[in-house]
């Protein structure tokens, strides 16, 4: 299948991108670098041994999105491209619904010229607000609680209108719990700018010896041992949820949504704690005040993807933590610091595909040079 997927540098992006690449089919990248490096797209390439050709552009860049649509004329669009900083929502609501909505709409627009009607949308769970009702299943009542939730919403509804009013179209929403993890490797993984918003890369960073200590939001949560409940989801499991929504699509018209967790849910310190014994390394932590906004627990009934789409979450926290720990210990900066804006579409892919051509020599038996 011809896979168009937009965000595909960024860190779900790039490992559903090996994904697709090691399952044989043709993948495009859109772009822009706000919040990743072209480094990951060339990992994915010595991972896989193949090379996705990059797109930089930008989706509230209509026209050079509508020529990337009618030059790759893709089977799908995998739609990850967006900001997702709650707390910088807040700050910049505009800067988010233009960026999300607007860039979705954009898409649909490119979509829809080209003839390319499937769509497979990165969601939340953050559509399902304060709900209290556990587990979380897909027909509760959304709500949003902040314009990055608000953005998600929104698109939600607008592709189930697009949906109703043109049966021509097959659109997943996939609402992902926690991700967390990284690829078995090592080579690719999660690379937050600045202060890490998020449990499991904070926690990486003191493991890592970046940051002194956590902060653990509150103590005093109806939970296990009073700290809040998430239900954390290994990011190659969540990559392989993409791979079932496409395959389901391929056969069908209409609007769906799944959620995507593992309907297990793990406390802080449980989280600080299989941490610390992955890397082998005290982690220290404090807990503070609640955080504005946060539920005490939160975590996925699971049982429709795994009835419709045959898929499930395979791996645990365990393993999450091992992971990202490779990750976090051989690249403890992230991905190097570069410009990609300063070169061009031709050379980034010239560097893909040398890197993709360099593993698939390494490893072509034919060619004894391993
Ligand atoms: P990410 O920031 O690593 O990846 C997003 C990618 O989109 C980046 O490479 C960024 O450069 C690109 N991008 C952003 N705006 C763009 C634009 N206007 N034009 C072109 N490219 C643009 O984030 P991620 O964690 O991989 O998340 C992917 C998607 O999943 C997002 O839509 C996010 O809201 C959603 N999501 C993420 C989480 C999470 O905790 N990571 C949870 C639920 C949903
Ligand atoms: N936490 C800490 N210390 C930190 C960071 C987080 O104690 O430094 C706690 C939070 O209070 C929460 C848990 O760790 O109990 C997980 O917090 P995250 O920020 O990692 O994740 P959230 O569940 O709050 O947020 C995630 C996504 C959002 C999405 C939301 C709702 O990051 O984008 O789920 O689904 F909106």
């Amino acid at each position: 299948m011809r896979v168009l997927v937009t965000g595909g540098a960024g860190y779900i992006g790039s490992h559903t991108v090996l994904l697709l690449l090691e399952e044989g089919h043709e993948v495009f990248v859109v772009d822009n670098f706000s919040n990743s490096s072209p480094e990951s797209l060339r990992r994915v390439a010595a991972l896989s041994g193949r090379a996705a050709t990059l797109y930089q552009a930008d989706l509230l860049d209509a026209e050079s999105l509508n020529r990337v649509l009618g030059e790759t004329k893709p089977d799908a669009v995998i739609h990850f491209a967006g900001l997702k900083a709650v707390g910088e929502s807040v700050a910049k609501p505009l800067m988010y619904y233009r960026n999300n909505v607007t860039g979705t709409l954009n898409l649909l627009d490119a979509m829809e010229l080209a003839g390319c009607r499937n769509l497979v949308f990165s969601s939340s769970a953050t559509v399902y607000g304060e709900c209290t009702e556990l587990p979380l299943v897909e027909t509760t009542q959304r709500s949003a609680t902040n314009p990055y939730g608000r953005t998600k919403l929104h698109i939600e509804e607008m592709l189930e209108e697009l949906a109703a009013a043109d049966e021509r179209w097959s659109i997943a929403a996939l609402r992902y719990f926690n991700p967390v993890g990284a690829h078995e490797s090592g080579r690719i993984g999660e690379d937050p700018q600045g202060i890490p918003n998020n449990l499991m890369p904070f926690v990486a960073q003191v493991a890592v010896g970046r940051r002194d200590k956590v902060n653990v939001f509150g103590g005093d949560y109806p939970t296990v041992d009073g700290t809040g409940v998430r239900d954390y989801i290994h990011v190659v499991d969540l990559a392989a949820g993409h791979l079932a929504a496409l395959d389901y699509l391929a056969q069908r018209t209409g609007s769906f949504v799944w959620n995507l967790g593992t309907g297990e849910g793990s406390s802080v310190l449980e989280v600080i704690q299989a941490f610390a014994r992955a890397a082998d390394k005290d982690v220290p932590y404090q807990i503070v005040d609640r955080r504005p906004g946060d539920v005490a627990e939160n975590y996925a009934d699971p049982v429709k993807a795994r009835l419709e789409l045959g898929w499930k979450a395979e791996r645990g926290l365990e393993q999450m933590v091992q992971d990202m720990w490779r990750w976090q210990e051989q690249n403890p900066y992230g991905f190097p610091d570069e410009q990609p804006e300063s070169l061009p579409d031709e050379e980034l892919n010239e560097q893909i595909r040398l890197a993709a051509s360099k593993a698939a020599t390494a490893t072509d038996p034919t060619t004894n040079k391993n």
